[in-house]
């Protein structure tokens, strides 16, 4: 598995051979005079610029030190790589596009310090011999790209493409509409851009964290030309990537309905850019006229992007306006449809129809199964794989990109120190172990899904840098689950060549996220040797952990981690990781909380709605949860919530600590009333302390409140918390009158 080759994605079959070849100096090559391969050597010639080897291309059957050989047995992207000590062969078929891998492959063998563009390469180049031969597992290797919600510079998009083509992905789904911005020039409809690609301010912070909501009061703005889109469209098929364009609808058109609001349902609603990030109640109207604009639309784009497939959007797509709508109800009976689902099935066939028309098939978010999937569609799964299976079942096209393992706007290392993001927690191991071909499915089901890709969401991408940070380096194990075939697979292999890669990344200026050289801390109950023990990790192979309790300072003297550290009480423990005495990435913490409730059982009454960090011990895990990080707090839908923890003995306790989430955009409001009981026999309890808690709610940042409730000494095995919970949403917050629902963590028993 482990080759010192260290190519990424994985090749399928690679046979290390004897020796090495040596480029330098001036190289001939032989190469056909296609315009495909001399495209491709065209890129080698510039992906070598930098170095002291020159290119000449020579004819085919002339005397050459690199060969590009034609083979048409060999499947469309596939290729063979031979570098011996007497020269380099590469073959594909006529599409070219396997050679283009094959040399992606080459130029991985190459040492990264070409890619340095701040010093010439003057070192020779030498690589070592080796038979590559290799091929896709998925024909969609994509990744998606949201500069909707906040512009990214062309510039950006090219260095992205780049960073694409040297991992073998293939399709860039460019999401170009959205409630926040409309960010392609539509020549028919200038107000697209002149209303649409611009907004006066964005919140701030995490829609949940504040209330009321916080703007910066900064103008955001930016679109593409048709010149500039013509410029990204050839510069991504000179790097065999097809770019597939998405514009939404019918929902997530706030941007386009500030500008033709005569598309809406109406309703006396203005229409605005959003400078908030939500789903909207104001989507497109399935009127004439609305289809005669979404039709314009979509030919000036079908004629700018040679993409087969147009992406329609079709997610979030409420459906309050069409209830209300006259035109739209109208339209439903006459048309026989049962409801507003069926509705959101006819436009998209009717969207269908137009875009098989042109010649092309529509893409579409997994909600177009709703009310019926339009019959030439191709599916994206993202709400996890479910409507992926349906469809493949149908025998329609899908791809899989489940925001569990494929959204790339999730942390990627721990919420307490990461920039913002959205939530959920993908690190690059998940990101690594997906398999986007279900168990469930047969394999002539299987053959439905075409592949899978990253979807990178922009609501907390401001700037390219963080773009990158957010994309890199889960990218490259997105590219191995693209290519490689899973037997040809191993995480451990993948961070061994990963080490080496981000060298490179370096070199091309990406702003990768460097978790990978820093250790995660997880706390466990031990609970045969009646201890917490504290594990600490790195993804980073071949280094050393050094650690210490309560002390920030690290060094190459801190005790090494060779087993889990033992904690008998509250403690901080800092950890780095070091290569040959040297740090590699900076030092990591984490708190601790040991008390009498730690990692004891315990039963709640109702079951929570939300408990997805250590499930069923996520209140005694010896974690506190903290506002950042929504999925590590325990979620009740219910009035009154009862926990019971067994202490397994009959244990003294005076007090209680515990906290609450307070974030009233999703409903999360601290309890109203505290009740401690303590029982022997886990039958009888006795009271043993009641509270009222009351909170400072002035606007402030969403809030971990902590409290404690504390009782005369109290002697039993099982003490049971009663907490009532905040009851109706307040009156002027958001969800007003609904019933709230409370966030604990942790629970500690002193
Ligand atoms: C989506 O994430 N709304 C497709
Ligand atoms: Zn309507």
């Amino acid at each position: 598995m482990e080759t010192r080759s260290g190519i990424i994605p994985m090749p399928n079959q690679v046979i290390e051979g004897q020796g090495t070849y040596l480029l330098q100096g001036e190289k001939r090559v032989a190469v056909s005079p296609n315009s495909a391969s001399m495209l491709v050597f065209g890129y080698l010639t510039n992906a070598l610029k930098n170095t002291a080897v020159t290119l000449k291309p020579v004819s085919p059957g002339e005397q050459a030190d690199i060969c590009f050989l034609a083979d048409s047995s060999l499947a469309d992207e596939a290729y063979t790589l031979d570098v011996t000590s007497g020269g380099i062969k590469i073959a594909s078929n006529q599409t070219s596009a396997g050679l283009f891998y094959g040399i992606q492959s080459l130029l991985q063998l190459m040492p990264a310090g070409i890619y340095d563009t701040r010093q010439k390469y003057e070192k020779k180049i030498e690589l070592p011999a080796i038979h590559i031969a290799d091929a896709p597992r998925f024909s969609h290797r994509g990744a998606m790209m949201d500069v909707a919600r906040n512009f990214q510079p062309k510039e950006e998009v090219l260095k992205f493409l780049d960073l694409m083509a040297m991992y073998k992905m293939n399709k860039f789904h460019f999401h170009l509409t959205d409630d926040q911005g409309w960010r392609i020039e539509i020549k028919k409809y200038p107000r697209l851009i002149e209303i649409g690609s611009r907004r006066s301010q964005t919140q701030v912070g995490f829609c949940d964290y504040y209330y009321p909501r916080r703007f910066d009061g900064k103008e955001q703005r930016g679109y593409y030309t048709q010149e500039d889109i013509k410029e990204i469209v050839k510069y991504a098929s000179d790097r065999f990537i097809t770019v597939i364009p998405e514009i939404e609808m019918p929902g997530h058109a706030s941007a386009a309905l500030a500008a033709y609001p005569e598309h809406s349902c109406g309703l006396g609603k203005t229409y605005v850019v959003r400078d908030y990030f939500d789903v909207f109640d104001e989507v497109y109207c399935p009127k004439e006229g609305t289809f005669r604009f979404l039709e314009n639309v979509l030919t000036e784009v079908i004629d700018l992007f040679p993409s087969h497939y147009i992406h329609i959007g079709g997610d979030e797509c409420p459906k309050k306006a069409w209830k209300k709508c006259e035109h739209c109800q109208v339209l439903m009976k006459r048309e026989g449809l049962p409801d507003e689902e069926a509705l959101q099935s006819w436009f998209i066939h009717r969207i269908e129809q137009f875009v098989n028309s042109k010649g092309r098939d529509i893409i579409g978010w997994d909600e177009i199964l709703e009310g019926g999937l339009a019959p030439n569609a191709t599916l994206m799964s993202w709400r996890g794989e479910k409507g992926g299976m349906e469809a493949a079942r149908k025998k329609h096209h899908v791809i899989m990109t489940p925001g569990s393992t494929c959204y790339y706007d999730h942390y990627q290392e721990s919420p307490e120190f990461a920039p913002l993001a959205i939530g959920g927690f993908l690190p690059l191991d998940t990101a690594y172990n997906y398999n986007p071909l279900p168990v469930e499915l047969t394999s002539q089901e299987q053959s439905y899904i075409i592949g899978t890709q990253a979807n990178i969401w922009g609501e907390y991408i401001q700037t390219p840098e963080h773009f990158e940070y957010m994309a890199f380096p889960r990218l490259l194990a997105m590219a191995e689950v693209q290519w490689t075939q899973p037997a040809h697979k191993d995480f451990y292999s993948f961070t061994r060549r990963l080490d080496k890669e981000f060298e490179r990344l370096d070199y091309c200026e990406v702003n990768s996220c460097r978790n990978f050289y820093e250790v995660s801390l997880t706390g466990t109950w031990n609970s045969t040797q009646n201890v917490y023990e504290v594990t600490l990790n790195t993804f980073c192979p071949d280094a050393e952990i050094h650690y210490a309790v309560n002390d920030s300072v690290i060094l190459a003297s801190s005790p090494l981690y060779t087993a889990p550290v033992r904690v008998a009480e509250d403690a901080v423990i800092y950890a780095a990781v070091y290569r040959k005495g040297k740090p590699l990435g900076k030092i990591t913490h984490k708190s601790f909380t040991i008390n009498k409730a730690t990692g004891n059982f315990y039963t709640c009454v109702p079951l929570p709605s939300s408990d997805k960090v250590n499930p069923g011990m996520g209140l005694s895990d010896g974690v506190r949860g903290y506002a950042r990080e929504l999925r590590r707090w325990v979620i009740f839908d219910a009035d009154t919530v009862q926990m019971t923890f067994d202490l397994r003995k009959p244990i003294s306790v005076h007090k209680a600590a515990f906290a609450f989430l307070w974030r009233p955009y999703d409903m999360l409001w601290p309890a109203r009333v505290v009740t401690a009981s303590v029982s022997n026999d886990g039958k009888e309890f006795t009271t043993v302390g009641n509270q009222k808690l009351t909170y400072d709610f002035s606007p402030t940042e969403g809030t971990r409140f902590p409290v404690s409730l504390s009782f005369p000494e109290a002697l039993g095995r099982y003490v049971r918390l009663e907490f009532l919970s905040g009851g109706g949403c307040p009156r002027g917050y958001y969800h007003e009158g609904q019933p709230s629902r409370l966030a604990v963590d942790e629970i500690e028993l002193y």
